[in-house]
């Protein structure tokens, strides 16, 4: 019965084993029988990794491995040496499977060492220089925006993302049962009447807190937070930052609406990164518009992210409904206005190449130092 030895690692096709008849004399199979456990042990102690060391397990455990040749050269052994070489291979197969659960976690133990070191962060490289953090690039997307239109000669303000119904709704024209709404998933909180507490789904509502507060003129941003029901994925998520705009003054045109608007996203994005309107319906605005910007990665000239046509939408806008401005007591004889709203995320994913707008909220290490 020919031995595999070669199958184990270290076996020096020299040595001659390969092609050699098992002795059938007791004494001379337990002395094979011994150099068969060298050449396993051998091969198990010089496995350099988890997966060598699985590979000689198995030609261990193999009926057609050395082991299982002398375990069916057995057969024709009298019964004094079969209880001999069966004890002394049963002894060998114990000490292999020991020494080999021992190799096991010690190679274990180095992988997973070796894993830790790679994604280890060295926080130590800031020793010596002050800990320092910044700011998400939300959040910084939402000063740079600030920035601009306080270039502009804007104010900026603020509401709460918890609203009623008035400001999110009614006195933005959406009259109740008004189908509009129903394209705005609203989560709603139980608290006071049904459905007339939510979480705001737009900065819009701000506009008229702003309008309620102040007599115009009016030139306002409103940042902030809002929240839709809608499964997030690459170009949208549930929770999400808008920037609404208003300007309220006497003569006030929709003239100055596309100059305010193409200004601002060459200021953002750079000059040749021009804006233009094409028409749409929001409750709250007549005309109104939604804008849309050259194509940041193709500059205009078609690419799969803007599917072609060279431009990518960011917000709405439109000159704001009279309806509006009557119902927070301005004249809309005397006063007209602009305003528009866009998504802090959608800029700065567009501005910064980032293809799943998730990440912004994944709070990976490595994706927030990159800005
Ligand atoms: N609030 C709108 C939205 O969330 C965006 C919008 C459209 C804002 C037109 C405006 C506007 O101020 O005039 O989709």
């Amino acid at each position: 019965m020919a031995v595999k030895l070669s199958a184990f690692a270290g076996y020096s096709e020299s040595r001659g084993w390969r092609g050699a008849r098992l002795p059938s004399v007791t004494s001379e199979l337990l002395q094979q029988l011994e150099q068969v456990s060298d050449e396993a042990r051998r091969g198990l102690e010089a496995a350099a990794d988890v997966a060598a060391l699985t590979e000689q397990e198995r030609l261990i455990a193999a009926k057609q491995g050395p082991l299982g040749d002398i375990s069916r050269a057995l057969g024709s052994l009298d019964a004094e040496g079969k209880k001999t070489v069966g004890a002394a291979l049963n002894a060998v197969r114990a000490e292999l499977k020991e020494l080999s659960q021992a190799r096991r976690s010690v190679l274990e133990a180095k992988e997973r060492q070796a894993r830790l070191e790679a994604e280890r962060l060295d926080l130590t490289e800031v020793l010596g220089a002050p800990v320092d953090g910044h700011l998400h690039l939300i959040t910084r997307t939402r000063y740079e925006l600030e920035d601009v239109f306080l270039g502009m000669g804007f104010t900026v303000a603020e509401g709460p993302e918890v609203e009623d119904d008035w400001h999110n709704f009614e006195a933005l024209n959406f009259p109740p049962g008004h189908p509009a709404r129903s394209s705005w998933d609203t989560f709603f909180v139980e608290l006071g009447s049904e459905e007339q507490v939510l979480l705001r789904t737009h900065t819009s509502p701000v506009q008229i807190r702003v309008m309620e507060s102040q007599k115009p003129p009016i030139y306002s941003v409103m940042p902030g937070q809002c929240f839709r029901r809608e499964t997030p994925d690459a170009r949208h998520l549930a929770v999400f930052n808008q920037i609404e705009g208003l300007v309220v003054d006497k003569g006030i045109t929709f003239g100055d609406l596309a100059g305010c608007i193409d200004t601002f996203t060459q200021a953002y994005f750079g000059p040749g990164i021009h804006a233009r309107l094409r028409p749409a319906f929001f409750p709250f605005t007549e005309p109104s518009a939604e804008f849309e910007v050259v194509c940041f990665f193709c500059k205009g000239d078609g690419c799969r992210t803007c599917s072609k046509t060279g431009w990518i939408e960011l917000g709405g806008c439109g000159m704001v409904d009279p309806n509006v401005l009557q119902a927070v007591g301005i004249d809309p004889e005397e006063y007209s206005g602009f305003a528009f709203g866009f998504g802090i995320e959608r800029c700065a994913q567009l501005r910064h190449d980032i293809d799943d707008m998730r990440v912004l909220l994944d709070n990976d290490i490595r994706f927030l130092t990159q800005f």
